[in-house]
């Protein structure tokens, strides 16, 4: 039953290292600038104790939560992450059929190597959210929020955290590229479709030979100006071109979003790591938050999500479900998140990982982890179901303890 090798999401995380070319570690698993706040994500948690309590009768767990009308089997999903294919060729069709099989919930990237139809399609009717960055140029975002309404997602995350991307050095140093054999496939329309003999997946640095000159003429990126006269991006749609928008504001593009969502998607915001933004948030009327720092990718020197985290839950006081992102490595982890008052949380990295390590199964696998871990601590914590998890089960540490 057990895979011996891989016990521990950190043992994912090492074969995981051993299994992808440079390009790829170091793309998935570096933060920006000197990687403080990628690291205190993860440290951050280490702070909390666990109070346990017993004699009462843990031989049922519940640790099921409702989600976008479904039942998602522990309150955990994965959080979208880019270009899934470069880690094993299942890509994001992989982490899809592992979400479904495992009854949790899965967000997409906008910036996926598989087309969001393709993933609806993977899942099976299980729930899944798209993640949007709201392009300058309006009508690609519009397009795919329809495309996304019309193939059953539930709702949009618009990532709030990316007005121009974070200082990302091992990728600068890498000139990192997309090898030539994956494509964006959301923003893939006019592109000449993907011959089938140079469709491995597999990390090959051999066969990176980067964007096409056309598109490397063509394409600029966005936010830089030229005089006072900003330049948006113009040319093919890419992560580094595309996804950065610094015009992005509330009273503006919030309104926009709601409008173009209808009544059939939720919006979300996530990147949101303060209070101050969560009132804002419920003020504009979204449907729910992700305290997010975006992996540790964006703000270097931004506090842990898990530090972010109660000032945004007592400043929401209830009104919208907040949920949680960053460094969650364990199940105790997702426990201390819920007694802190998240409603659920997501994780990142982790799935990369298993599919790095055997694509779809490794996804499963590293859901199992989690999955066993969360229900485990739950009965050696006293709690029965996850409602139940709540400040009482948690104590902070002083200094003196580290
Ligand atoms: C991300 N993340 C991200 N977020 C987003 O809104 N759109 C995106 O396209 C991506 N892409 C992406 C790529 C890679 C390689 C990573 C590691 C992360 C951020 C992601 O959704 C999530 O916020 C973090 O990954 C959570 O932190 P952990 O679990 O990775 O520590």
């Amino acid at each position: 039953e057990h895979d011996l090798n891989c016990l521990t999401l950190e043992e994912l995380e090492a074969h995981a290292r051993t299994m992808m070319d440079k390009q790829t570690r170091d793309y998935y698993n570096e933060g920006s600038d000197s990687n403080t706040t990628l690291r205190e994500n993860t440290t951050a948690y280490s702070k909390y104790r666990i109070r346990p309590r017993v004699l009462r009768d843990v031989s049922r767990i519940d640790s099921s939560v409702p989600l976008f009308g479904h039942i998602n089997s522990v309150p955990l999903g994965v959080a979208p992450t880019a270009m899934q294919r470069l880690a094993h060729s299942d890509g994001e069709l992989g982490t899809a059929r592992a979400c479904k099989k495992a009854k949790v919930a899965m967000g997409l990237s906008s910036f996926a190597t598989q087309s969001l139809e393709e993933v609806a399609e993977a899942s099976e009717g299980n729930p899944n959210v798209l993640q949007l960055y709201l392009f300058e140029e309006r009508e690609h975002s519009r397009k795919l929020i329809q495309r996304a309404k019309k193939a059953g997602f539930k709702a949009v995350f618009l990532t709030v955290d990316t007005p121009f991307l974070g200082r990302r050095n091992m990728e600068i140093r890498n000139q990192f590229k997309l090898p030539s054999h994956l494509k964006v496939k959301n923003f893939a329309e006019e592109e000449s479709p993907v011959p089938p003999e140079a469709v491995d997946g597999e990390g090959d640095s051999g066969k990176r030979e980067g964007m096409r000159p056309k598109m490397q003429r063509k394409a600029s990126r966005a936010g830089y100006t030229e005089g006072n006269r900003r330049v948006p991006p113009s040319g093919p749609i890419t992560f580094h071109s595309h996804a950065p928008n610094p015009t992005l504001c509330w009273e503006r593009d919030i309104g926009w979003l709601k409008q173009e969502c209808g009544p059939e998607m939720e919006v979300w915001l996530k990147g949101i790591a303060t209070g101050e933004d969560a009132l804002l948030a419920v003020h504009h009327g979204v449907d729910g938050i992700v305290v997010s720092n975006h992996g540790g990718r964006q703000l270097n020197g931004a506090m842990a999500t898990i530090d972010a985290l109660p000032e945004v839950v007592e400043a929401v006081q209830g009104k919208i479900p907040v949920h949680v992102d960053g460094g969650i490595r364990h199940g105790t982890d997702v426990f201390k998140a819920l007694a802190l008052g998240a409603d659920f949380v997501w994780v990142g990295r982790p799935a990369l990982w298993g599919l790095a390590y055997k694509g779809q199964a490794g996804v499963e696998l590293m859901l199992k982890l989690l999955t066993d871990e969360i229900r485990l601590c739950m009965s050696l914590a006293g709690t029965t179901s996850v409602k139940e998890i709540s400040k009482e089960y948690l104590v902070k540490m002083d200094n003196s303890g580290f």
